[in-house]
């Protein structure tokens, strides 16, 4: 919970996000990067913090887990939240709004799936694509669960 007001207080001026693109271009695909490049600076300053703490505490992750932590809220993108529904949606548990189609708490359920699309047209890794979708929902898959739990702190 406290990882998550500490990022609703980031959310607000997107001017003050300080996405490190440079270390994220050395861990993504030319196609990938071409899709974490249309991303909201402060989904992708979020994604690499969540990347860089994994790949710090595990040296050996597959480059597929990393590229996936870095891109994972990448759905997001196909609809830019206003300040206030940033901060409503933050707030709202997803277990609480499931089956919900107002507009930004559509987009915020439906995009892991939406990403993991995203990055398959462009021509991303499968991999990459795999943990994307399955990074609010990784049930057995431990690469996903890891990647979940990193998100979580953050
Ligand atoms: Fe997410
Ligand atoms: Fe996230």
């Amino acid at each position: 919970m406290l990882g998550k007001i500490k990022r609703l207080g980031r959310s607000f001026f997107v001017s003050q996000a300080r996405p490190d693109d440079v270390w994220a271009h050395q861990r993504l695909t030319r196609a990938e990067y071409g899709v974490y490049a249309r991303m909201d600076p402060r989904d992708r300053e979020h994604g690499v913090r969540v990347a860089q703490k994994l790949e710090g505490d595990y040296p050996d992750a597959r480059a597929e887990l990393v590229a996936a932590a870095i891109l994972h809220d990448c759905g997001k993108s196909v609809r830019k939240y206003n300040v206030l529904e940033r901060v409503l949606v933050g707030l709202i548990p997803y277990r609480l709004s499931a089956g919900w189609t107002l507009g930004a708490v559509k987009v915020r359920n439906e995009h892991p799936a939406r990403g993991a699309e995203m990055v398959r047209l462009a021509g991303g890794r499968q991999d990459v694509a795999h943990l994307i979708e399955q990074h609010h929902s990784p049930r057995a898959d431990v690469e996903a669960g890891l990647l979940h739990d990193y998100d979580t702190l953050e």
